[in-house]
């Protein structure tokens, strides 16, 4: 899909269809004002009549209106002016594509981004644009054999705006919304896959191929035996229980100079958690193939970074195995030495995620990072605690937790902060080690954002739990991205504070 903002305010381009707003009770949007000129004052009389409303989410399409400069018009309702705000207006440009997607269209012009906006300026609502389009578009690479629909032939779309300074703006949200679109699209298709093509050897595969399309990542992959010689004890356990080998993939992108010190993302990979030995019950146990959309979205998100070349310095770090049960699989009461040197008494092989995690924090140091976050479908406790909607966030850093909340706000991909401390690791004591993997059942999600500060001492350090957000279930079954935009949102934000 190709964006362009245009300056047009009223209506007068021929595309292949306009897409304009009306808000409720007949207030018309900037360019329907001017379209309604245009047509004899048809869209105020089919607010009269009771055919179009303008609740929010509405659409009404009419195919051939003669007097308009476009081939076809598109109404979308944007609910009240009053309550117009980033929600409404992603929600009114998610009904444009739908029903732009049905049409005979090609190209089309979005008249949108001309309203106004609570809290979105024309380089956020222009992005909006281009990233709700890619996100709605999105098909899932799935493997049915009946004959595929036709892709809508919808390939080029314009956004107006008023005057050439607002070109601008546009111009460069156009271009990040496509690149976070980008950036989802990778993280949704490695998501979706199945277990059993989506290996830790094909992610390795996948993030060698990711620095092949853009050269200025370099990509290191490494197999079992180097992870031993990093003396990754914690992770290599969890990795002991399956046929498939695990990885630890290491990619970095240097956008600004060579010594600055770089963000470190980190991303669980567990490509199946059937829980080990302490094995889940059966229902919804395919779900945990999405186990690795940690290590997916630091992917995508990558991959959003460097298409916008952005002058910053990232190191992504993906600690990828199955979680399994077997005659060689770690066991309830095992304990094992991190590379940090502490050990852990693993009561519980399903809190798998902290066990790779650590180690891959650990990792992290040698890079000198200004901060380190990762990102994991950690803990069934965060859905209880935030439920579907909104991402657990923890950190040691107050500064570092208010950039990725705030980042959360503005991408629409919010993340809710959640405590860490001493009462938690309290909890994770054990007998026999310096610590256990599990603290019982009262903040789940506390304890094991917890369990990882052990491992984040002097790192500004955060951590997304996504195990709510990375995926939908049901009949919506996949993966959502999320946090794609939030961590491209914050990156790009860092750039711009520096
Ligand atoms: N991957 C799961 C967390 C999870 C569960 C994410 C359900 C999304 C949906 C994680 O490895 C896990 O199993 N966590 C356990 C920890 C417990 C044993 C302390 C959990 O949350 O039940
Ligand atoms: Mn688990
Ligand atoms: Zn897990």
């Amino acid at each position: 899909m190709e964006f362009k903002a245009i300056i047009d305010a009223k209506a007068r381009n021929d595309s292949g269809c306009a897409v304009v707003g009306v808000y409720e009770d007949g207030d018309l949007g900037v360019a329907a004002r001017h379209l309604d000129a245009q047509l004899g004052g048809l869209i105020r009389k089919l607010h009269e009549d009771g055919d179009f409303s303008g609740k929010l989410g509405d659409v009404l399409f009419l195919p051939s209106a003669t007097g308009a400069a476009a081939a076809r018009l598109l109404l979308i309702g944007l609910g009240t002016r009053s309550g117009f705000g980033r929600k409404q207006y992603r929600k009114a440009l998610s009904s444009s594509v739908l029903s732009l997607a049905k049409t005979g269209a090609s190209d089309a012009v979005v008249y949108l981004a001309l309203e106004q906006v609570a809290d979105l300026d024309v380089q956020y609502r222009a992005r909006n644009v281009a990233e709700v389009f890619c996100a709605q578009l999105y098909k899932i690479p799935d493997l049915k054999t009946s004959v595929k629909p036709k892709a809508p032939r919808l390939s080029s779309i314009g956004v107006a705006v008023a005057d050439a300074r607002a070109v601008k703006a546009a111009t460069e949200g156009l271009r990040i919304g496509a690149a976070v679109g980008s950036g989802l699209a990778l993280s949704r298709d490695l998501a979706n896959l199945p277990p059993n093509v989506c290996t830790p050897t094909y992610l390795g595969h996948r993030a060698q191929a990711l620095s092949k399309d853009f050269p200025s990542i370099k990509t290191k992959v490494m197999d079992e035996s180097a992870i031993k010689a990093l003396k990754m004890g914690a992770f290599l356990a969890v990795a002991k229980g399956s046929d498939q080998p695990p990885r630890l993939i290491v990619c970095e992108y240097r956008g600004a100079k060579k010594n600055a010190a770089p963000i470190c993302l980190i991303g669980k990979g567990i490509t199946f958690d059937s829980g080990g030995i302490s094995l889940k019950d059966p229902p919804a146990m395919d779900e945990m193939k999405f186990d690795m959309s940690g290590a997916a979205t630091v992917l995508g998100a990558m991959r959003a970074i460097v298409e916008l070349k952005l002058p910053i310095n990232l190191v992504v770090i993906v600690a990828t195995c199955e979680n399994m049960p077997s005659g060689g699989a770690v066991k309830p009461a095992d304990i094992v030495t991190t590379m940090s040197g502490q050990t852990v008494e693993i009561l519980n092989t399903d809190a798998e995620g902290r066990l790779i995690l650590c180690d891959a924090i650990t990792y992290s140091r040698r890079f000198k990072p200004a901060a380190v976050i990762d990102v994991a479908t950690l803990t069934g406790a965060c859905i209880i605690a935030l439920g579907n909607h909104i991402s657990g966030l923890m950190s040691n850093n107050e500064a570092l937790a208010d950039e990725l909340q705030s980042a959360g706000v503005r991408a629409d991909d919010r993340a809710w902060r959640l405590p860490i401390g001493e009462e938690y690791v309290d909890q994770l004591k054990s007998n026999f080690a310096d610590i256990a993997n599990v603290g019982g059942r009262e903040g789940g999600a506390c304890t094991a954002a917890s369990f990882l500060s052990k491992f984040a001492k002097d790192l500004q350090w955060a951590h997304l739990d996504v195990a709510g957000t990375a995926w939908l279930g049901g009949a919506q079954k996949g993966s959502t991205g999320r946090p794609v935009p939030l961590l491209v949102d914050f990156l790009i934000n860092r750039v711009r504070a520096t």
